[in-house]
């Protein structure tokens, strides 16, 4: 599948939606593309997480995001995009609101390790944080392209939504509270 991939189908690329599975396959290709040397220039920042669009076009928009540790999001969601990543280097941690069996919202965390892809649906929410002590790089694909964003907390046991902001970058300017 990979291998039918590219830049040029990038390119030629229609308005017909982006599926999960095909957002998955895009993410890998440019973890990938990165790996080789083709895009040598990840940077880190120690006051906020250094990020750069790789590539973008009416139906996905592409970004490379690097991690320091500690560094991380808060709970939130793509609004109606739905999208993908794949650690590139050093290992995330997801957590994902689950266990609405007794009423009560839980977070569940799931280590990505180098090389994991993760796809999801618009309606997803998590946070990404990086717990270990090595720096993190991963790249993130979004379909549609992110315009807006939603911020959650939990509070009393409910995913309360706390703020929206319309945005088509991936790191966005929070409130402080929200900041990580
Ligand atoms: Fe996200």
């Amino acid at each position: 599948m990979r291998g039918r991939l590219g830049r040029v189908a990038l390119l030629q690329s229609t308005d017909r939606p982006v599926g999960t599975a095909q957002l998955r396959e895009f993410a890998a290709f440019f973890a990938d593309e990165i790996r080789s040397g083709k895009y040598p220039f990840v940077d880190f920042d120690e006051d906020e997480r250094w990020h750069q669009r790789l590539y973008r076009d009416p139906r996905i928009d592409i970004w490379l995001i690097s991690w320091l540790p500690t560094q991380g999001t808060q709970l939130h969601d793509h609004g109606g995009s739905s999208g993908a990543f794949t650690v590139l280097d050093g290992s995330l941690t997801e957590s994902v609101p689950s266990g609405y069996a007794d009423g009560r919202v839980r977070i569940r965390d799931i280590e990505r390790a180098s090389g994991d892809t993760v796809a999801f649906g618009r309606h997803y929410i998590h946070d990404v944080r990086n717990t270990g002590t090595e720096a993190a790089v991963s790249v993130h694909a979004y379909s549609p392209p992110l315009s807006s964003m939603t911020f959650y907390d939990i509070r009393a046991g409910d995913l309360v939504a706390v703020e929206t902001l319309a945005t088509d970058d991936p790191e966005p300017d929070v409130a402080p509270r929200l900041a990580s």
